[in-house]
């Protein structure tokens, strides 16, 4: 039965093999897909470094793209999209008035605002606290993304809000 037992079991497959061997492969390809949406969907330390995150800011603001390329530097995918109506999409996303920032991102189900820093992100996708969102208010000096040659960077709090307009310290930067 086992056509591999013979004596010439390379000549009894002939043309056979190549066809046998691109169907493998594709079985292969469609296993690695299924193991790579896998690790996608996971919590890891590294599945969360590969989440997308949508950010929405204003075309002239020069800091927000350089918050961007932040993120990109620590891992993360981002999609970016200017839009002119950032106050309202604030106001929709929870974002509390005193923690507002320039631009407004969003990333599984939660709200980052403003300069926070990739590694805040990631541990907020790690611990998945029952909060709205991270926000870093204003645009400190030396918050990443507002680096400026010859200034002192200023310590900054990353504040976790809630949507009740609630919110607490997350992580301290340079203080
Ligand atoms: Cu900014
Ligand atoms: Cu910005």
């Amino acid at each position: 039965m086992d056509k591999h037992t013979g004596d010439a079991p390379v000549a009894a497959s002939g043309s056979q093999a190549p066809r046998l061997k691109r169907v493998g492969s594709v079985i292969a390809l469609v296993a690695a897909l299924g193991i790579g949406i896998a690790v996608f969907g996971g919590r890891s330390d590294e599945a969360a470094s590969q989440l997308m995150i949508e950010v929405y800011k204003d075309p002239a603001c020069g800091c927000c793209s350089k918050w961007v390329d932040h993120l990109r530097e620590q891992g993360f995918v981002v999609r970016a999209t200017d839009t002119t109506d950032l106050a309202a999409f604030k106001v929709s996303h929870a974002v509390p008035r005193s923690l507002q920032s320039c631009h407004t991102a969003l990333v599984d189900g939660y709200v980052i605002e403003g300069h926070v820093p990739a590694a805040d992100v990631r541990r907020l996708l790690e611990e998945r606290p029952a909060i709205a969102g991270l926000a870093v208010p204003g645009m400190p000096i030396g918050s990443p993304g507002m680096e400026v040659e010859g200034m002192q960077a200023q310590p900054y709090d990353v504040m976790a809000f809630e949507r009740d307009g609630g919110a607490r310290v997350f992580a301290r930067h340079g203080s």
